[in-house]
């Protein structure tokens, strides 16, 4: 039996970028809403050796998960899950940004957690916008993460409500995205724990401002973050592509229960960078 890769969000971005650095013996399959995309990303890596597929899932939608898993259960052994789905401040409301975050991480783990079996690896893609906020708010919000899996409904109103403090629409979004990475963290810290004891390691990484298509509709409002980074750029698609896939990869295995913050130091910046 093949090992299978799934990558949420692997039509484009850093889960294609992260499918390229697999090893080519592993099934690699890439999940996202867009058909053609999708087989677009599956064209690239047969060029480039590998055994893909592409099979439509949307993470806000707890059956699409569990199809998914299932499909790729059918596969092989399911040993790496990369979970990239996401969207961004400019693309939705707030609402939506948490259901996608948020919610769909909780369906992307409790599903697949089902179909895995020990020596296996879930990794969520979360973001620095997660140590963006003041601490008190993320203590508050903190305190209600656990409804994202008891009650939906209320955890999306709570969030709701912290993430209308902020003045403007794109604020408000704003603010809804980074509770939502926020929680995928926190979320993925309290996975490690829950399925540990069956062999799956769940560990979270947050990209920076990374060029990529999100991020490049992000560049005005997350611009100052390449002034704080150490090297003052933008990340590369390739580079959190190979970040993602080694801390993924199973020969990582004490990498477990931490969030790895990936953003080229953007996020320490205020502290250390000189003034100009
Ligand atoms: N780029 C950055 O600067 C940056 C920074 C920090 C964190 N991140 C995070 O990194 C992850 C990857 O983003 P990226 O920068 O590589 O951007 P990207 O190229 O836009 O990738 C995001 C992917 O997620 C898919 N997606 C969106 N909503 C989905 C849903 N409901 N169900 C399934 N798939 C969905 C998209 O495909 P479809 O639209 O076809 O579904 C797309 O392929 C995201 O979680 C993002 O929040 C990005």
């Amino acid at each position: 039996m093949k090992d299978v890769v799934v990558i949420t969000g692997g039509g484009s971005g850093m889960g294609l970028e992260a499918a390229k650095c697999m090893p080519k013996e592993k099934i690699i399959v890439v999940s996202g809403r867009t058909l053609k995309k999708l087989e677009k990303a599956v064209a690239e890596l047969e060029s480039l050796g590998y055994e893909a597929y592409a099979h439509t899932c949307d993470t806000s939608d707890r059956e699409s998960v569990r199809k998914l898993a299932e499909y790729a259960a059918s596969l092989g052994n399911v040993r790496n899950v990369i979970n990239a789905a996401g969207m961004s401040p400019n693309m939705s409301d707030g609402e939506t940004l948490l259901k996608v975050n948020a919610i769909g991480t909780v369906y992307v783990n409790e599903e697949f957690a089902k179909v895995m079996k020990e020596h296996s690896v879930i990794l969520d893609v979360s973001s620095n916008s997660a140590y963006a906020l003041p601490h008190l708010l993320t203590r508050l919000a903190g305190k209600n993460y656990k409804l994202a899996y008891t009650n939906e409904t209320e955890f999306l109103k709570k969030m709701m409500k912290y993430a209308n403090l902020a003045k403007t629409d794109y604020e408000k979004a704003g603010f809804a995205y980074a509770l939502s990475k926020n929680f995928v963290c926190w979320y993925a810290r309290k996975c490690a724990y829950e399925y540990g004891p069956k062999g799956i390691r769940v560990v979270s990484l947050s990209p920076g401002l990374i060029a990529t298509d999100m991020g490049n509709l992000e560049k005005e409002a997350g611009g100052y973050l390449i002034g704080l980074s150490a090297e003052e750029r933008m990340g590369k698609p390739e580079e959190l592509g190979y970040a993602i896939a080694t801390a993924a990869d199973e020969r990582n295995g004490y990498l477990a229960g931490v969030d790895i913050l990936c953003d080229g130091g953007s996020t320490n910046g205020k502290e250390f960078k000189k003034k100009k």
